[in-house]
């Protein structure tokens, strides 16, 4: 049964190569600053070098302002999930897990993407559950691309794909009540995109369609808090936890990664679209 009518805003593939030039900004934003993490650095340099990033290139940061979100990345360590605000006073530490979640908007159009990073030496099973989280997003982008092609694929294929995935590793905590979405000329539009769930529910994947895909998995416990800054979401058992994220497009002849620098080629071979080689070529 549907709640209310979902409104899906299908995406021409001229805008779409728009969304991949704002997904690319959004890419090097994350680049720069996994380049940067190290023990001594704290989120607010962070978070500058990603501003500094996306205004270079004539972008505009997505989530500053965004109901009144005061910066440009979320950077949300150890037990904080997402959503975490940079602060100056956040130094990292050698064993911190991060995650870097960073938007743009280039001629009108959203890029939205992070990264879990380990900064200096970290426990190898927080490395293993960044990976797993990363895995998941591959099986849930793969799983839109299948569907797709495939014209029998629905939206909850993605959800099935991640949660099988995460289960699949580990005893992992999959984080409900965040998500994924549609993203275009908004950074979050219809339809939100559950990280569990059956398969064969929702609508259709059609060409046209973008996605954010984020997982967010924890080391215990599924159960977050929002604490009282109205942002940071933590473990409500004080677990580490992971989040990654990329933004894709859905064109007639495969997926588009569009904040992967290879357009997702390397973790999905064939389903990516065919335009991407083109537009890599013609960068080079
Ligand atoms: N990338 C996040 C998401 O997809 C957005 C961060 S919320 C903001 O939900 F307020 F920081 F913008
Ligand atoms: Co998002």
């Amino acid at each position: 049964m549907r709640r209310h009518q979902l409104d899906i805003q299908l995406k021409t593939p001229e805008q779409i190569e728009k969304m991949r030039a704002a997904g690319l900004v959004v890419a090097a934003a994350l680049a720069q600053m996994r380049a940067a993490v190290s023990p001594g650095v704290t989120t607010a340099e962070l978070d500058a070098i990603a501003e500094s990033v996306i205004r270079e290139a004539g972008a505009v940061p997505s989530f500053k302002g965004y109901h009144g979100y005061p910066a440009t990345i979320c950077s949300s360590v150890n037990e904080q999930v997402v959503h975490a605000i940079p602060s100056p006073e956040q130094v990292l530490r050698e064993g911190d897990l991060v995650s870097l979640d960073c938007g743009a908007i280039l001629d009108g159009w959203h890029g939205d993407a992070a990264i879990t990073v380990g900064v200096g030496e970290v426990r190898p099973e927080l490395l293993r559950m960044a990976e797993v989280a990363e895995d998941a997003m591959w099986a849930g982008i793969a799983a839109a691309a299948r569907g797709m092609l495939s014209r029998r694929g629905r939206l909850t294929d993605i959800s099935y794909a991640v949660e099988r995935t995460v289960r699949a590793a580990g005893p992992y905590g999959i984080v409900e009540g965040y998500g994924g979405h549609g993203i275009g000329t908004e950074m979050h539009q219809d339809p939100h995109v559950l990280n569990h769930g059956r398969p064969g529910r929702g609508p259709r994947l059609v060409a046209g369609m973008a996605l954010a895909i984020e997982p967010m998995i924890t080391m215990g416990s599924p159960r977050t808090v929002e604490l009282a800054d109205g942002w940071t979401v933590v473990t409500r058992d004080g677990s580490v936890a992971a989040h990654v994220e990329h933004s894709m497009a859905l064109l007639e002849d495969g997926v588009w990664v569009l904040t992967a620098p290879d357009g997702g080629r390397a973790r999905l071979g064939d389903l990516v679209t065919a335009r991407e080689p083109a537009r890599t070529a013609a960068v080079d």
